[in-house]
């Protein structure tokens, strides 16, 4: 079977790596892909129609999207009018993501767990509840905003700025909604699960790490590394997640008969009162997806045509126990602008310690490969725990390099730091 895969980031690397090895997988297609995917045809990134048009000439029996913006515009929809099986949730499903107010809205309706908070379509209202409620709160801009459009702030004048950078345009059409949300304290966990409207299984947990800077400071970014599994999703919490997040989350989807043949990522927070959802994402993580599928035993191709035919039920996850780190090494002065052009060295050597190097912003200019991107790799290795794993990342790492790499060294310390 062809296999179009949409996107070009670490995650998608990931995706096309794993469906390489299914027997099922003929020739693999990514748009626009990236020059870290051995044996995928990298195709250009058209329009949605045009995408779908490549997909019919090219006979793709499966297509799999990874980014949020393309499921949010409506590619199911137009896939499957025109009779192509393909991943995701429709347009509408896809406001679970596209729309933080259509999300909490969908929680408070269907009894998942979340934090407390309110919608504004005026910045003298949002500031007047600010007022009242004080801080420490959370300002998210509505719509989509790549991942920069949460303000966690510690105080009033920090999510008064925030406030009026939603309504003064900051975010564009995406901040002319804003929630104020009760900040909540706990560890962080993410729950990826494949939902095909009738059931609902949960991948294995993994824990991604926000901040620039080691000991979780400096600005939020798309992620600077994962591990999987995360230890503080204990056999005791699992079950709870499935009682007060997964269940729920099928139900509502039922009730409010949405067309979810996707997956569903439920950003967590660990609270002293249970796991509580900050997000949720119609999509897999990045990079949580790296560590994650390198520890997959099943076929993936199986598993995303049985998603996309609504056949979930017969299909069951095979998981490595090893725990699974991915490192992300960025580019200089990622999350904010920074430079690009700069050769990468020590690639092959990196592969030669057994791990994986995921590639997300890189390009290849002159048969060299070079930095193209605020995340540039995603290094990830198994071990037989996660210190091991921790060690093998960190030794793969070690062997790359180019001008002005960033990276945290401290990738797990929770895991590793666990009483
Ligand atoms: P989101 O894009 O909603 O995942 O938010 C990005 C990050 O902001 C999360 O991973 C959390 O670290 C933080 N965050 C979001 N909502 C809250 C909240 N209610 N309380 C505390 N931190 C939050
Ligand atoms: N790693 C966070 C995300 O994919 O949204």
């Amino acid at each position: 079977m062809n296999i179009l895969l949409i996107g070009g980031g670490g995650r998608e690397h990931a995706l096309a790596w794993k469906l390489r090895q299914s027997p099922l997988a003929d020739t693999i297609f990514c748009a626009p892909g990236n020059p870290g995917m051995k044996g995928v045809q990298q195709v250009p990134m058209l329009g949605l129609k045009e995408m779908a048009d490549f997909a019919v000439k090219n006979n793709v029996g499966l297509t799999m999207v990874g980014p949020e913006a393309s499921l949010c515009e409506g590619i199911v929809d137009i896939f499957r009018e025109r009779g192509l099986c393909i991943v995701g949730p429709n347009r509408e499903a896809a406001q679970l993501e596209g729309s933080k107010s259509y999300a909490k809205d969908f929680m408070n309706r269907h009894g998942l767990p979340t934090a407390k908070a309110a919608v504004f379509e005026d910045e003298a209202s949002a500031l007047a509840y600010l007022k009242k409620e004080g801080a420490p709160i959370v300002v998210k801009a509505d719509g989509l905003a790549a991942g920069k459009g949460v303000i966690v702030a510690s105080t009033v004048a920090e999510a008064e700025s925030a406030i009026k950078a939603c309504f003064s345009g900051t975010f564009g059409k995406a901040g002319a909604r804003v929630l104020l949300e009760e900040c909540l304290f706990g560890e962080e966990a993410s729950i990826i699960a494949l939902c095909d409207g009738k059931t609902i299984i949960p991948l294995a947990s993994s824990q991604d790490h926000k901040r620039a800077l080691e000991n979780d400071l400096g600005p939020n970014t798309g992620g600077m590394g994962a591990y999987s599994p995360a230890p503080v999703v204990t056999d005791d919490l699992w079950k709870t997640i499935d009682k007060s997040v997964l269940k729920p989350f099928l139900k509502g989807v039922q009730a409010d008969k949405l067309d979810f043949r996707g997956i569903i990522y439920a950003g967590l927070m660990i609270t002293d009162k249970g796991a509580k959802i900050l997000e949720f994402n119609v999509r897999f993580g990045d990079p949580e997806t790296q560590a994650i599928l390198v520890r997959l035993e099943s076929d993936l191709v199986e598993a995303l045509i049985k998603l996309a035919d609504g056949n979930l039920a017969d299909m069951a996850l095979k998981w490595s126990p090893k725990p699974a780190v991915c490192v992300v090494m960025a580019a200089n002065g990622y999350p904010g602008s920074y430079p690009k052009g700069d050769v990468i060295e020590g690639l092959e050597q990196a592969e030669q310690t057994g791990a994986v190097v995921f590639h997300a912003g890189t390009k290849e200019i002159d048969g060299k490969v070079v930095t193209s991107g605020g995340r540039v790799l995603g290094v990830t290795a198994l071990g037989d725990t996660i210190k091991d794993a921790v060690d093998n990342a960190y030794k793969a790492v070690d062997k790359i390099t180019w001008n002005g790499v960033q990276f945290r060294r401290d990738i797990a310390h929770r895991a590793l730091n666990r009483p």
